[in-house]
């Protein structure tokens, strides 16, 4: 469609979350294996209506940043003020010197829970509407309390309002230049100084802001509740070993293991890594390893098989799934795996942004017995389980489910 209009989104990153506390910054949290912000960029990314994704970010978390957004091809991100009013500012202005959308939703980092039917909603909106944002009628009686006196308050015609926030870019823009030193804590507050009409339209329970401490158990449950298709995937892989060659390593679940053997192979040869790697392609039907990483791709030669895990790891998230148990199983006498479990567990807690609790890392012996027995090779076995949303791509739609068994 030639006529469609653009509408970008700008994420707003650049808080420290006071309230909510901790050394890492609330919107860099893994939550279900994708960091808060990650879970932002991912909504808006796959939604079709919005054609770019901008990111303001305090100077200080450059690193944490990179690594939220690692292996997206994202614009450059923007560093934002002392305030939010102030990074969505500097965001709208960068962008406006960028490329110039039609509209700009304005969203915050700290709502992970943003739904795919809601951006379509307010992008639906912005077709009669000038400025569009999400609320929810307030449903509890609400008392003010000024000193010691309390008094009941209508709660007629109140709203608690949401993001993202939609406008018109250059009306925004124009607005938050115009009224840089009067404070608002949200971009609508704006227009009632001298804008177009606020349009609500139906928020999203789900779409709270992480604010304080406990908020984050309550986001994980709500977005697990919306994966209902409940996945287990197996994965299986050997490596043969042979006397090290150069300054090969032997790479087992990630970690260097101390041996006087190296495993054979086109990448790292980490078994373990491959198996769980084959395992998570498995829950979202997608092939093997191999087909995702040629063993006859020169790029992939001595490559680390981290990335093919997090590769996995990003189909299964694209999908929307979530990853909630690793198990994998390392099959051979000698290196003793005892004393590595907790450095493998932690190594794949790291590079799937997941929490160590939920990876279970085993070892057996064959007791002599076989290729693994005569210590020509080491096996590994993996069993996942991956949580997807009834009706994502590629899956079981709630119609297939209605027809099961008819
Ligand atoms: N934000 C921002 N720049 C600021 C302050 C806030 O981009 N100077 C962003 C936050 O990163 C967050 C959103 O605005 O995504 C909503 O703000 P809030 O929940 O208040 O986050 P923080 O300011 O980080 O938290 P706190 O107020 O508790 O410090
Ligand atoms: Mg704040």
């Amino acid at each position: 469609m030639t006529n469609q209009p653009k509408i970008a989104v700008l994420l707003v990153a650049a808080g420290t979350g006071e309230r909510f506390g901790g050394s890492m910054p609330k919107q860099y949290l893994p939550l279900l294996g994708r960091p808060l912000l990650r879970w932002c960029i991912d909504a808006f990314r796959r939604h079709s209506a919005i054609s770019a994704v901008y990111t303001v970010i305090h100077a200080d978390h450059q690193t944490e940043y990179a690594a939220a957004a690692e292996g997206l091809d994202l614009p450059a991100p923007i560093i934002g003020g002392g305030t939010r009013q102030e990074s969505v500012r500097r965001g709208l202005e960068k962008i406006a010197a960028l490329s110039k959308p039609d509209f700009i939703l304005i969203h915050d980092a700290a709502r992970p829970g943003i739904s795919d039917m809601l951006i379509s909603d307010i992008c639906a909106s912005l077709q009669r509407h000038d400025a569009v944002i999400p609320g929810l009628a307030v449903a509890d009686t609400v008392r003010r309390k000024t000193g010691n006196a309390v008094r009941t308050e209508s709660r007629d015609g109140l709203y608690a309002v949401q993001t993202p926030q939609a406008f018109r870019f250059d009306t925004i823009l124009a607005l938050h230049q115009k009224y840089a030193d009067r404070s608002v804590t949200d971009d609508a507050a704006l227009c009632e100084f001298s804008g177009p009409a606020i349009h609500i339209i139906h928020g999203d329970r789900d779409n709270f802001k992480v604010t304080q401490g406990g908020d984050l158990g309550a986001m994980e449950q709500a977005l697990s509740a919306r994966c209902g298709d409940i996945r287990t995937g197996s994965g299986y892989d050997v490596h043969k070993l042979v006397p090290p060659a150069g300054d090969r390593k032997l790479m087992i679940c990630g970690i260097d293991v101390p041996h006087d053997m190296v495993l054979d192979g086109h990448s790292d040869a980490d078994v373990g890594l491959h198996a769980i790697t084959d395992a998570l392609l498995a829950t979202i039907c997608d092939g093997d390893i191999g087909m995702h990483f040629s063993p006859k791709d020169n790029r992939w030669k001595n490559a680390d098989s981290a990335k093919f895990l997090r590769h996995a790891a990003d189909l299964v998230a694209e999908q929307q799934g979530i990853i909630t148990h690793i198990d994998v199983t390392i099959i051979c006498e000698a290196p003793k795996i005892g004393p590595q479990r907790e450095k493998m567990r932690a190594r794949i807690a790291d590079i799937l942004a997941m929490p160590t609790s939920r990876i279970s890392v085993k070892a057996t012996t064959t007791e002599g017995l076989g290729f693994t027995g005569r210590r020509e090779g080491i096996a590994a076995e993996s069993v996942v389980t991956v949580r997807l949303p009834f009706g994502s791509r590629g899956n079981v739609t709630q119609d297939d489910i209605r027809n099961w068994g008819t």
